[in-house]
């Protein structure tokens, strides 16, 4: 198995499942031999994109950020995976080009109403209130993929589910082995 780096780049809502795909994979990942380093929206902004706000050219400055760093990796045999909203389709669109690997775009899918229920972090309630402003798929806009690699749906399918074909993609494009 070659050492083909890849970015693997989650979009998604808030509370749609990225953060806990990208930790369920990563383990599955480095024990096919895969070098896998995760890059999580919520993460980075603690410090590489510490500072930075929900404006637009906030968010597009730190999800280039994320597409710099990834590549990075990407071009040095590693496969990076990307957990932040992205909610912008030309910036994700740019990351894809000057990707030196394999872009992999995964829409992680799950509707308004069932990550608002689940509302994991309380923002969606604040969001609602008025508390929190330009909150993604509340007051500020999310741009769906029209062309994702791979798409999930995890309100309707287990995580299990979700990172099993996300494996097989990998598995199909040569860039993971397939289970020993
Ligand atoms: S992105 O738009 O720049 O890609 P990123 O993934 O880094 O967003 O951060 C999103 C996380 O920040 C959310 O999961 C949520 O926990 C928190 N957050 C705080 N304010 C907002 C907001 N206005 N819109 C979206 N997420 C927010």
């Amino acid at each position: 198995m070659s050492n083909k780096g890849f970015i693997l780049w989650f979009t998604g809502l808030s509370g749609s499942g990225k953060s806990t795909l990208a930790e369920f994979l990563t383990p599955i990942l480095l024990e096919r031999g895969v070098k896998i380093e995760v890059l999580d929206g919520d993460v980075v902004r603690t410090n590489l994109s510490k500072g930075l706000g929900f404006s637009k050219e906030d968010r597009d400055t730190n999800i280039r950020r994320i597409g710099f760093v990834a590549n990075l990796l990407a071009r040095n045999g590693c496969g990076a995976i990307t957990a932040a909203i992205s909610p912008y389709s030309s910036i994700r669109d740019e990351c894809r080009a000057m990707c030196e690997g394999q872009f992999i775009e995964v829409y992680v899918e799950a509707p308004l109403e069932v990550v608002e229920e689940r509302d994991t972090k309380g923002l969606y309630k604040k969001a609602r209130s008025g508390e929190i402003k330009n909150f993604t798929g509340v007051s500020d806009p999310y741009e769906a993929p029209e062309n994702a690699e791979v798409t999930v749906h995890t309100g309707s399918e287990s995580i299990e589910d979700s990172a099993n074909r996300i494996l097989d993609y990998l598995v199909e494009q040569g860039l993971v082995p397939a289970q020993s």
